[in-house]
C-alpha cells in the first residue's frame, strides 16, 4: 500500500476523504494532521481523533497543526461544515488525547523515515506544509508525491470571486508550497481545483446506495423537503454520522441555489493521492497572488511558459466522475460493514 499523511481541516468532505483512505486497501494512513481552517485548529483535531475512535483505528497518530495562516487572522467558515465542522453529526470526544508532537514533526518524521516513498495529501489551508518546508527545507524532495486539494483556474471561487477555500485563508502558505515544490529533486504537485472537484456532485441516491451497501435495514436517506437539522435514525455508527454530516452539507448547498446536491472535493483529491492515474494532468507553473485588493489568495497558472520559470504543479483537468463518486461510495460503505 502508498503510505499516506494526510492534513486537513475537517470538515464534512474531509471527513470523507478520512473514511476513504482507511478503508481503501491501497492507502496505508502514517499519520493526520489537523490544521485550522473549516474550523479552528483544536476542533479538527477532535474531529480527526473522533473518526479515527469511531473507526477503531486509534493506532494512527493524530496531531495538531497551525492554528493560525501565516499572516492573516484566521477565517472559520461554519456556515459551509456545521458548528463543530461535521454538519448535524453528533461524533464521541475521543478517549485518546492528540499526539503529543506537532503536526510540523509528523511531515518531518514521516518522510525522513519512509524518504522517496510517502504520498502528501493536504486537504485544507497549507499552512501546516509551509511551515514544516520552512523548518526543513529538504522535506519536498522526500516526498514520493504531494495532492493539494485547492485552487480555482478559471474562476469563480467560492470563497471570493477569484479564489478558493484553502488557498484563500492561507495565501501566503500556498504560495510557499509552490515555490518550494517542483525543483531540487521535488515532484509537481498534482493540484485538483475548484473547476474538477465541482464536477464531483454527491447526490442523496449516492447517500442512499452507501447506506445501503452497509446495512441490512433500510433508512430513508435525506431529501430537500426534509426540516433542517433532521438526525438519521440508521443502525450502523459510520452510515449514522455519515448521513448528519453529508445532509448538512446539502443542505449548504441547496441554500446557495446549487440543488439539494454537495461536492465531493477532498474524497476526490484522495483518491488522487492513492491513484494519480484517474486524472487528466497539464503542466504548469502555479503562483499564488496575495496582494490584490480584489484578488488577494487566487491562483494563477502559466501554462504557456510566459514567465520563463520551470514548471512546478500538474493541474488536474479531467477525471471519469461517475467512477470517482462509485468508487467513494464504495470505499465508505466497505468501511462501514467492518
Ligand atoms: C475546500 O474548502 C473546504 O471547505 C472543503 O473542505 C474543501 O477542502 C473546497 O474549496
Ligand atoms: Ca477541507
Amino acid at each position: 500500500p502508498v503510505p499516506l499523511i494526510l492534513d486537513c481541516d475537517t470538515g464534512i468532505d474531509d471527513s470523507l476523504a478520512i473514511l476513504y483512505l482507511l478503508s481503501h486497501p491501497a492507502a496505508e494512513l502514517l499519520a493526520v494532521v489537523s490544521t485550522a481552517g473549516n474550523v479552528p485548529a483544536d476542533v479538527v483535531c477532535a474531529n480527526n481523533l473522533a473518526w479515527m475512535e469511531v473507526c477503531g483505528r486509534e493506532d494512527i497518530p493524530v496531531a495538531l497543526g497551525a492554528t493560525d495562516p501565516l499572516v492573516a487572522p484566521l477565517r472559520t467558515t461554519e456556515d459551509t461544515h456545521g458548528p463543530l465542522g461535521v454538519g448535524y453529526a453528533e461524533l464521541p470526544t475521543a478517549a485518546r488525547p492528540a499526539s503529543s508532537r506537532s503536526g510540523v514533526d509528523w511531515w518531518i518524521d514521516v518522510t525522513t523515515r519512509h524518504p522517496g516513498e510517502v504520498v502528501g495529501l493536504v486537504t485544507g489551508p497549507l499552512t501546516t506544509l509551509a511551515q514544516a518546508v520552512e523548518a526543513d527545507p529538504a522535506l519536498p524532495a522526500r516526498l514520493a508525491r504531494l495532492v493539494i486539494m485547492g485552487g480555482t483556474f478559471h474562476h469563480p471561487g467560492n470563497t471570493t470571486p477569484t479564489s478558493e477555500w484553502n488557498v484563500a485563508v492561507d495565501p501566503e502558505a500556498a504560495k510557499a508550497v509552490f515555490a518550494a515544490f517542483g525543483r531540487d529533486g521535488a515532484p509537481e504537485p498534482i493540484v485538483c481545483p475548484l473547476d474538477l472537484t465541482e464536477s464531483i456532485v454527491f447526490t442523496p441516491d449516492h447517500l442512499g446506495r452507501l447506506a445501503a451497501a452497509a446495512e441490512s435495514e433500510p433508512v430513508e436517506q435525506p431529501g430537500p423537503d426534509d426540516e433542517y437539522g433532521t438526525r438519521s435514525v440508521a443502525s450502523n455508527t459510520v452510515v449514522r454520522h455519515v448521513t448528519d454530516a453529508v445532509r448538512f452539507y446539502f443542505e449548504f448547498h441547496a441554500d446557495h441555489d446549487e440543488g439539494y446536491i454537495c461536492h465531493m472535493h477532498d474524497p476526490f483529491a484522495a483518491a488522487v493521492a492513492v491513484d494519480p492515474g484517474i486524472v487528466t494532468t497539464r503542466p504548469a507553473v502555479v503562483d499564488v497572488e496575495v496582494d490584490g485588493a480584489l484578488t488577494r489568495g487566487t491562483t494563477v497558472a502559466d501554462t504557456r511558459g510566459m514567465w520563463g520559470r520551470p514548471v512546478n504543479a500538474r493541474i488536474a483537468t479531467a477525471t471519469d466522475a461517475d467512477a470517482v463518486l462509485d468508487d467513494i461510495v464504495d470505499r465508505v460503505a466497505d468501511l462501514a460493514r467492518r
